[in-house]
């Protein structure tokens, strides 16, 4: 689209998406192919992660070898279904600080309700990856930046795995130094909320309810 989405555009994502849109894929399966698509795109939101060096010997000689310069990360999970990318994220990067934000959608209105929040207390020195699977209308998404910018956070990047174009639209217009990077953007939202074509209801395809 342009510099504020990144749709990653990898044939092993295209074909793992593909594989957790069935619907005939076992939960098992669903969470696993997630956690792996969650490291392919960790991979590319942090490609702007700053090095510094470290005098290193190898078995040989020594050298000035390239390490993360440790600036903090923070990655923030949209419950519940957040956790399934994060699960992946965590194994990548197992020195970040996780933050939960709990909303749920309000069936009627499709607004954004939050229940829950823990955050670090230094998030806002941290470079904040926020996280979930389905950018659909925008609202959890657009509250949970809002909050975080409350908190003090200013570096912030929006993570998913499938968005509707009116997501992206609605999350650009109230969050605009917010970039989003996703594996797909899907033709359109449905009348419930639903990105479509969609895999459904990924908290619920990730965890086996209904
Ligand atoms: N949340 C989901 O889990 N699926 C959608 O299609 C939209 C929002």
């Amino acid at each position: 689209m342009d510099e504020y989405v990144t749709v990653v555009d990898h044939p092993l994502i295209k074909h793992k998406l593909t594989l957790m849109r069935r619907a005939t894929a076992s939960t098992q399966k669903f969470r696993s192919l997630l956690r792996e698509i969650a490291h392919l795109l960790t991979y590319e939101i942090t490609r702007d992660l700053e090095l510094t060096t470290e005098r290193i010997e190898t078995p040989l000689e020594e050298m000035d070898a390239p390490v993360l310069a440790g600036k903090k990360l923070c990655f923030v999970s949209i419950l519940r279904a957040g956790n399934g990318l994060l699960e992946g994220m965590v194994e990548l990067l197992p020195s970040a600080r996780v933050g939960h934000i709990g909303m749920f959608r309000d069936p009627e209105t499709l607004e954004a309700v939050e229940y829950y929040c823990k955050m670090p207390d230094d998030i806002a020195g941290r470079r904040v990856i926020v996280v979930d699977p389905m950018l659909a209308t925008g609202n959890s998404a657009g509250a949970a930046i809002s909050h975080l910018k409350k908190l003090g956070a200013t570096n912030i990047k929006f993570l998913c795995l499938l968005a509707a174009p009116e997501g992206v639209a609605a999350l650009r217009a109230e969050h605009p130094d917010v970039p989003i990077y996703t594996a797909a953007i899907d033709e359109r939202l449905d009348d419930h909320g639903y990105i479509r074509p969609g895999l459904g209801d990924a908290g619920d395809r990730m965890y086996g309810t209904k």
